[in-house]
């Protein structure tokens, strides 16, 4: 709050006026669907907030997400929103934050550091999503025996590696179904497609393959392109379950090209500001983490209109 003189219509008035408070967002790139759409509704939540968002896209790098917070600790900024790419090497900066009184939050992926090194964690239970589309797929397929092909997140980031570890949760136990390929598609629709090539090629064309697990719906978006390429029919030969209900998705399910996905909010951003609101106003801590909703659609559960809905939002 700073004192200011403005100008009323009759006179000078001494008053006080509220500055915006000044967050720095270190987002991580702009990998995916679900990416881009956590950014657009960030800056819509600041903007209704009156929040003057300092934005930096770090091209998936964590050198520049830990110069660009760095950058905004120098600038003094009122809070920091930071989407780690990776799991590991955030003690250092986050120690220099915590010096400089700057309250951290973390949006979407978790960190190894210790949690007194940030105010709050926004995210979904992300072991949780991948049990959610290991489910899925034990009761489509019932006894019927399944080879899955896996496409896997970002190497070292906390989704690929909790939802590696959910889905087997799921299956294990269910021996008729078994993870034969497995490799990263760094979370982008391009690599999704040329792994999922890869997949057919090495399970004689796709005719091997009964099912796709990928870490992302845009992962699964590419790779549906190479299975129609490859001459089968994704949706039906091959099912297809993964993680985001982004419009492309349920664009796919609506079309019969996709299975089911494991939706993440991409409105990470109002319970962090809701947090952080509270933490400026009167010091309230808020609790380490701030769980969002999963859910999961499947085809029964209008694909057209959750597209719709989707895009009426700016998704
Ligand atoms: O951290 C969330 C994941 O990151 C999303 O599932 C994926 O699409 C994004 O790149």
């Amino acid at each position: 709050m700073k004192k200011t003189l403005f100008a009323s219509a009759s006179a000078l008035v001494l008053g006080t006026a509220a500055s915006a408070q000044v967050v720095g967002f270190s987002q991580i790139g702009s990998e995916s669907g679900w990416r881009a759409a956590e950014t657009t509704v960030t800056n819509q939540q600041a903007e209704e907030r009156g929040i003057d968002l300092q934005f930096s896209d770090a091209q998936q790098k964590q050198e520049n997400q830990i110069a660009a917070v760095r950058s905004f600790i120098a600038q003094g900024v009122d809070a920091i929103l930071l989407a780690p790419v990776v799991a590991t090497g955030w003690d250092a900066v986050l120690e220099e934050a915590k010096e400089a009184e700057i309250p951290v939050v973390l949006l979407d992926r978790m960190v190894d550091s210790d949690p007194s090194l940030y105010l709050t964690a926004v995210g979904s239970d992300l072991v949780h999503e991948g049990e959610v589309a290991g489910q899925f797929l034990v009761d489509q397929v019932g006894d019927e025996p399944c080879r899955v092909v896996e496409l896997q997140g970002t190497t070292g980031s906390s989704p690929a590696i909790d939802r590696a570890t959910g889905f087997r949760n799921a299956i294990e136990g269910h021996d008729n179904i078994e993870i034969v390929q497995s490799q990263t598609g760094d979370f982008t629709r391009a690599q999704g497609k040329t792994v999922m090539e890869a997949f057919l090629q090495a399970e004689n064309g796709g005719a091997d393959i009964c099912a796709l697990y990928a870490h992302n719906d845009d992962m699964a978006v590419g790779a549906i392109q190479a299975i129609k390429e490859a001459g089968l029919k994704p949706g039906e030969d091959v099912t297809i379950v993964s993680i985001d209900g982004v419009p492309d998705l349920f664009q796919a399910m609506a079309a019969g090209e996709a299975n089911a996905t494991v939706e993440l909010t991409p409105n990470m951003a109002g319970p962090a500001f809701d947090a952080l609101q509270a933490y400026w106003d009167n010091g309230t801590e808020p609790p380490k983490f701030i769980q969002t909703e999963s859910r999961l659609y499947t085809q029964s559960d209008d694909p057209q209109g959750e597209y719709d809905r989707r895009k009426d939002l700016g998704y």
